[in-house]
């Protein structure tokens, strides 16, 4: 895998995978634009980076905000040159059992988790298609093909991404640009340590492997998806998941 020469951009960066995602593709050799909901969250990632010597950008932008997400990609375009692959990895919880679940919670979730996918995903794509080539990688989750309990909105917003993937894929085809979707099983971030640790050992002990992920593994994935190596595959969903669901 090599993304020399590629522009990459990493939504969500500031920690967890989608920190993991970003060091990855500037591992293999690609430059790295960050993202996140304020500046000074994404210090972290860029000190490594730039430590790493990773051409890196990062910008302080929510993905719920159409033209500030609109005005990032034509920076990255005109600073890097291309949109060369973009991974949709912000996202939020905001969890509660269907009968006691807030409006505002639903809302919040399909704002970041959905609108922000498709907002992301328009802009590039219009980028991408004037070059005739791009990868566009989308987070879903296991919860989004299983159903989880407390999760209504987070579960319809991962399904709601595959539903995203699928007809991006037919849409976007002749024009180079190829789309997949990651579902991850329980990975240990931020999002996920805030779980009950019985809840954790149980995901735990589910797993044939007996493990729960690291954000490596999901960034191993989405660089593996993003690569010339994946050149057939669009349109799908790469479980990534330790097998929790068997
Ligand atoms: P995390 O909570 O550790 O990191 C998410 C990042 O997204 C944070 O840096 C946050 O500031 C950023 N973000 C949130 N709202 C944003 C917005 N409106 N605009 C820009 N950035 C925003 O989450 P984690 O665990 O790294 O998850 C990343 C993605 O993977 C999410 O889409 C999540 O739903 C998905 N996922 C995670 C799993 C896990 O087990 N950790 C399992 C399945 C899917």
């Amino acid at each position: 895998m090599n993304f020399n020469g590629k522009t990459v951009v990493v939504t969500g960066a500031a920690r967890g995978i989608g920190k993991a995602t970003a060091l990855k593709f500037g591992e293999k050799g690609g430059k790295v634009v960050v993202c996140d909901i304020s500046m000074d969250s994404l210090s972290e990632v860029m000190e490594e980076l730039k430590a790493n010597q990773v051409e890196a950008l990062a910008f302080e932008v929510d993905v719920t905000d159409r033209e500030a997400v609109e005005k990032m990609m034509k920076d990255v375009k005109d600073q890097c040159g291309s949109v060369d692959v973009i991974v949709n990895n912000a996202g939020i919880t905001a969890d509660g059992r269907l009968v006691k679940l807030e409006e505002e919670a639903f809302d919040k979730v399909i704002d970041v988790n959905l609108k922000g996918v498709f907002n992301c995903g328009q802009a590039a794509a219009r980028i991408m298609a004037e070059q005739g080539s791009g990868v566009i990688l989308n987070a879903s989750s296991v919860v989004g093909i299983y159903g989880n309990f407390g999760q209504t909105n987070y579960a319809a917003t991962k399904w709601g991404v595959i539903g995203m993937t699928k007809t991006w894929a037919k849409e976007l085809g002749k024009q180079g640009i190829r789309v997949n979707a990651v579902a991850p099983g329980f990975i240990l971030t931020p999002m996920v340590e805030k779980m009950p640790e019985n809840v954790l050992d149980m995901m735990k002990d589910k797993s044939p492997i007996k493990k729960l992920g690291k954000p490596e593994d999901i960034a191993n994935a989405y660089a593996f998806l993003a690569s010339e190596e994946a050149g057939f595959i669009t349109g799908t969903v790469l479980s990534v998941d330790g097998g929790v669901v068997l």
